[in-house]
């Protein structure tokens, strides 16, 4: 693939279609070449992990995700937001769109940030978990959705591309609404190994048929282990992932590794 990434930054993974980097995103991003990418997915930090408990297969677990995920506050976590997101609008072509998954924790800081960033905000998709985990204190409704933000460049001339077909295609040949339901990841998509968040690959195939074209570049901020690569090559995309853990790094490559072996049979 193209090298849109300066050579001075070695790549973790490297292959045909798809590139990880290892490393901060907020310097990675400074070193793309400016417009080159179609489209983003991004599933950043949600700032939870404030020691308090969840539900994970039926026992009482920490909902600790790991340090990357702890919160300094609402002022340190909306100007967090606001940079990655700038730096994204420089990589994104003019038509280029980016689309970005939260909870309640982050997704109001992201929203507005797109907004202060110079972003139009397309849709507003709701994921609804059919199997979320139990609330356990009872104290309020059980949590079982996610939002995504699709966003384009809020400029008049900006035209973003939506596979209007395909994704009614998808819906049994009617208008494909942005309620999204569906379970969470199924463990045959863990083999490679375990992200405390994972997002299921169902997901992130619609968002990639929906928004690119064969052979278009994807680009994943904070891509953990993978799944929107896993998608993007699944679907005859191109893909750069960067995380800062080198362990998630290491789940990512396995797993874009599979798909290509797969692919080669
Ligand atoms: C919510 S998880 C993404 C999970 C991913 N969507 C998946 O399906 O596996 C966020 C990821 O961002 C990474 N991260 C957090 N801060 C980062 C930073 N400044 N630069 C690069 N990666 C970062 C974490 O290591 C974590 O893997």
């Amino acid at each position: 693939m193209d090298r849109i990434i300066s050579s001075r930054i070695k790549a973790f993974y490297a292959a045909e279609s798809a590139e990880l980097f290892l490393g901060d995103s907020f310097k990675i991003l400074q070193k793309i070449k400016p417009e080159t990418v179609d489209m983003i997915f991004a599933d950043p930090p949600y700032f939870l992990s404030n020691d308090g408990i969840t539900c994970k297969g039926g026992k009482m677990v920490s909902v600790n995700k790991g340090a990357w995920d702890q919160g300094g506050g609402l002022k340190a976590k909306h100007e967090f937001n606001r940079r990655w997101i700038r730096l994204c609008r420089k990589a994104l072509k003019p038509n280029g769109t980016i689309w970005i998954s939260g909870t309640l924790h982050n997704i109001y800081s992201i929203g507005m940030a797109l907004e202060q960033e110079g972003f139009k905000i397309i849709n507003n998709i709701t994921w609804q978990k059919t199997n979320p985990p139990p609330n356990l204190a009872c104290r309020c409704f059980t949590h079982s959705t996610e939002t995504v933000l699709w966003a384009r460049k809020d400029d008049r001339n900006a035209k973003n591309f939506f596979n209007y077909e395909k994704m009614k295609e998808l819906n049994g040949g009617r208008q494909m609404k942005d309620v999204w339901t569906g379970g969470l990841t199924k463990p045959s998509e863990k083999k490679e190994g375990r992200h405390p968040t994972q997002k299921p690959e169902y997901l992130l195939e619609k968002i990639v048929l929906a928004s690119t074209r064969v052979g278009e570049l994807v680009l994943d901020p904070f891509c953990g282990s993978g799944t929107t690569g896993a998608a993007a090559l699944r679907c005859s995309r191109q893909f750069i992932g960067i995380d800062n853990e080198e362990a998630y790094l290491d789940i990512s490559r396995r797993r874009l590794e599979k798909i290509r072996h797969e692919q080669r049979l």
